[in-house]
């Protein structure tokens, strides 16, 4: 399967899809720019915001009280905004395209 991950300037990364994986780990793993995970993944940081497409929101499962307090405070938050450390990655995902902001925080 594949996951798109596109940039704010439109660039597109295609990369492979990791079941078990997470959207912030699969990113930083294929070197797409434009996400940071500074964290690590602990939903602490806030820089692996992403930008999921209204058809697919619904998919991802539903956000928890940590990733939509950090969320509240992400700048270019959007109503289809998610985390990507937090949505762990699944068959069901092949063909996602999320886009990613123009700056982490
Ligand atoms: Fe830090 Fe997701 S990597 S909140």
């Amino acid at each position: 399967g594949k996951i798109t991950y596109i940039e704010h300037d439109n660039t597109e990364h295609e990369v492979e899809l990791v079941v078990g994986s997470t959207l912030m780990d699969t990113a930083v793993n294929n070197a797409v720019p434009g996400i940071d995970g500074d964290c690590g993944g602990a939903c602490a940081c806030g820089t692996c915001h992403l930008i999921v497409s209204d058809e697919w929101l619904g998919r991802l499962g539903e956000p928890g009280s940590d990733e939509l307090q950090l969320l509240d405070m992400t700048p270019e938050r959007c109503k289809t905004s998610r985390l990507g450390c937090q949505v762990e990655v699944t068959e069901a995902m092949d063909g996602l395209i999320v886009r990613l902001p123009e700056f982490q925080m």
